[in-house]
């Protein structure tokens, strides 16, 4: 099996994850990039990699692909300057906090022929894709609405916080940017792009920041509305997803790792239970779904094209939030 020459750029949070997961395809060499020359000591040290302060240094060196888990300011910038150096790239969510740059990225992936994915996890996750797929299957015809309920105490999950690009919008930070974007791109994933949203939002709890960590947004797409309600404070860890048709409906329980459907009539939730998941588990086969793509199988991951309806959708629901009506995402084209 053919090895991959992998740079990990930003080894912080989930960079490190990243790193620790391609290494643990057994497929891929990695090399660690961060600006912070404390960080990459402890990479070396943790994880035997090369290490190299300068991304850009680091462009020029023999790489496959590079897989950028800075924050999102620099997520444009360096994904084109891959591609332009002839690397894939593997960005990781969101893809910006505006739309600065996101012409040219589109060009870059384009005239490169080279493989872009954007780290949306949730489009690996086992118990997402068997709902997905039973969805999109049609026996309950389209869905015409779906609601989802997320919540977690994100200082037990991520107790610096306050110290990191989350603590102000212009970095990516806020329940809106850094949270709330991976259920609506994976909801976007079944239901189409958002084409408007109206979005109330708050700071209520999480100490040492200002940005918001409640939101309550309605989405339009074309043929169905959707619902999400969001906190980063609550005890609970949970997760409810529920598609609904005349038909039947849908619900995923992450927090309860099972999925079940209820057509009407039935009277009755059918469940299925899913193995329990480790942290690393979607991120490694994650990394995995990105070596087969590099490899030429379809791509099982999110696309360019998705991600950047995601930020059209970012950016107008801080919009709607700020003027207090309903923003169309596509009027944020550039
Ligand atoms: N998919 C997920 O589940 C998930 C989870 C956490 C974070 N993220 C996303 O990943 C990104 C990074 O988040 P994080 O929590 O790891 O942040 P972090 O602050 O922990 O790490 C970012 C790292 O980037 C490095 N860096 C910054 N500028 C650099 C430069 N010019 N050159 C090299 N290194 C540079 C910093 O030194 C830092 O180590 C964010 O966009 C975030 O939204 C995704």
């Amino acid at each position: 099996m053919a090895r991959h020459s992998v740079l990990v750029i930003g080894c912080g949070s989930i960079g490190e994850r990243h790193l620790r997961c391609f290494q643990k395809t057994g497929r891929a060499d990695v090399t660690a990039c961060d600006a912070n020359p404390a960080l990459l000591q402890k990479m070396k040290d943790t994880y035997q990699v090369p290490v190299i302060t300068d991304w850009q240094t680091a462009l020029a060196g023999k790489f496959d692909a590079v897989v950028i888990c800075t924050p999102a300011p620099l997520h444009i910038p360096m994904a084109t300057q891959a591609l332009d150096a002839g690397r894939h790239v593997l960005v990781e969510k969101p893809l910006s906090q505006s739309l600065e740059g996101l012409d040219g990225l589109f060009k870059a992936r384009d005239r490169s022929g080279r493989q872009l994915a954007v780290a949306y996890v949730l489009h690996i996750y086992a118990i997402l894709a068997e709902a997905r797929e039973f969805i999109r299957r049609g026996d309950f015809g389209p869905v015409r609405q779906a609601t989802v309920i997320t919540g977690q105490s994100f200082p037990f999950f991520r107790p610096a916080y306050a110290q990191t690009y989350y603590r102000d919008h212009r970095t990516g930070g806020g329940a809106i940017q850094d949270a709330l974007t991976h259920s609506v791109n994976w909801v976007e994933s079944i239901l189409g792009p958002s084409e408007s949203v109206l979005c109330d939002c708050d700071h209520l709890e999480l100490p040492g920041v200002e940005v918001e960590d409640t939101a309550h947004v309605s989405t339009r797409h074309a043929n169905a509305m959707a619902t999400f309600a969001i906190n980063q404070f609550q005890a609970p860890n949970e997760t409810t997803y529920q598609f609904n048709t005349a038909l039947g409906s849908v619900k995923i329980e992450m927090h309860q790792a099972r999925w079940g459907t209820y057509a009407k009539d039935s009277g009755a939730w059918t469940w299925h239970d899913m193995p329990p998941v480790e942290r690393d588990t979607p991120f490694v086969n994650q990394a995995n779904a990105f070596l087969d793509q590099l490899e030429g199988q379809p791509s099982r991951l999110c696309s360019l094209e998705a991600a950047a309806h995601t930020l059209r959708f970012n950016l107008a629901a801080l919009a709607s939030a700020k003027s207090g009506a309903r923003v169309v995402c596509a009027s944020l084209h550039a």
